[in-house]
């Protein structure tokens, strides 16, 4: 379990390490979370609301140049507000892609707010081709919606390579709920259907869940925690089942009360979760002694892994990388865009550091002393913002 931004945090992780990610992320919704006062969870609460500021430009610097498809479907988007919130997305899912072994899987829980934007986005990250299922998840609850029907699903997209995990037997579930004995014109009851051409272990569920154990708040409030977007342990089961191996890695990068990680723990399988807010943290810990009677002492990390697939990295501003990026900016600062000689031009974070950018080479750049002392430990926009000023 570690405790960060979750950017930096699988920046560090090996490349097709994990099995199964499910994300539950904030949906856009311009609200901010808070759970009640007194509940479990009082003290955590997360932002919910978006604005350029939020982006780095070197994020958008990388979907522009390196990814012009996803780009563009970003672009489709009509207003600043959900543009910054799909970049922020973006450059989440892109390192989701990194992660995933080649027989993995991606759940991507969202509902009506983005969840049209979402799809185009993972189409151009995860490819058209690997959409497996949009889930439809039915809740009930009450409404006082005046000027529109009561909004009770959320939508789950899921994607998953042609040879991802599915193990439809682990999920199926009894027949009997479903059926309902036909009646001929007149109300009389017609032949019965042949059992015997019927799965005996029950059917697989459909792509619309709505399964009262899974709908029915009440079914589920011994769970409660009181955690803002709280989801039920037996709607993550039913995904953890179906699609990660019996000994897999399950990863939950916006964990919130750590709902997929015990669910995963109970399925038996291994699991990461990560989370900004130090409460997700504390949760698990009293979750899983509460829904489990175990007694855990899981890790909690709070420090950026470091991967152990590539070469370890040089210090940032060692020689080889201003070699290598004086090449590559053909001796012009990546600020102003003046020719300078190596010794003027110093290496340094397109994001900052204290924003969470790593020391890997993607994020270095060579800048000339004046733009350098200009930007200060700050990000690369406001360097290029003050620049056009
Ligand atoms: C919708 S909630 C997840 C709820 C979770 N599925 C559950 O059942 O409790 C979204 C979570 O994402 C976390 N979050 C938001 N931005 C994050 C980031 N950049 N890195 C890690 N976690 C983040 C929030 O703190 C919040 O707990
Ligand atoms: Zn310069």
């Amino acid at each position: 379990m570690w405790t960060g931004d979750n950017l930096p945090i699988m920046r560090g992780m090996n490349s097709a390490s994990i099995d199964l990610i499910y994300l539950d992320p904030p949906f856009n919704s311009k609200a901010n979370y808070a759970a009640p006062i007194g509940s479990e969870a009082a003290g955590a609460e997360f932002k919910d609301t978006w604005t350029l500021s939020d982006v780095d430009a070197a994020w958008l610097d990388l979907i522009e140049t390196k990814h012009p498809a996803l780009n563009r479907v970003i672009h489709a988007a009509l207003n600043t507000s959900d543009k910054s919130y799909l970049i922020y997305m973006a450059v989440r899912l892109l390192e989701m892609r990194r992660l995933l072994k080649d027989t993995g899987s991606i759940y991507l829980h969202c509902d009506p707010t983005m969840s049209h934007y979402l799809k185009l986005v993972m189409d151009a990250i995860f490819g058209r081709k690997n959409f497996r299922n949009e889930i439809v998840w039915c809740y009930t609850g009450p409404s006082n919606t005046k000027r529109y029907f009561p909004r009770k699903h959320d939508t789950l997209l899921f994607f998953g390579g042609a040879s991802c995990v599915f193990n439809p037997d682990a999920v199926r579930r009894p027949y009997v709920a479903e059926y309902t004995p036909a009646r001929g014109l007149y109300g009389q009851a017609v032949a019965e259907p042949s059992y015997k051409t019927l799965h005996q272990r029950g059917t697989v569920p459909p792509d619309w869940w709505a399964d009262p154990f899974l709908t029915n708040i009440s079914a589920w409030k011994n769970e409660r925690t009181g955690y803002p977007t709280q989801k039920p342990i037996a709607l993550l089961q039913r995904i953890i089942k179906a699609s990660s191996p019996p000994d897999g890695v399950v990863l939950d990068p916006f964990c919130g009360c750590a709902t997929a990680c015990i669910a995963a723990e109970m399925e038996h399988r291994q699991w990461a979760g990560i989370d900004i807010s130090p409460k997700a943290a504390e949760l698990i810990k009293m979750r899983v002694k509460r829904e489990m009677s175990l007694f855990y002492d899981g890790i909690h990390r709070t420090d950026i892994p470091e991967r152990t697939d590539i070469e370890p990295l040089r210090k940032y501003n060692h020689a080889d990388n201003k070699k290598l990026l004086y090449g590559e900016q053909s001796g012009n600062c990546n600020g102003c865009g003046d020719h300078f000689l190596p010794q003027h031009l110093t290496v340094d974070h397109i994001i900052a550091r204290s924003m969470g950018g790593t020391d890997h080479l993607s994020n270095l750049q060579l800048l000339c002393g004046h733009c350098n002392s200009v930007k200060g430990d700050r990000g690369q926009d406001y360097l290029l913002a003050k620049l056009a000023a």
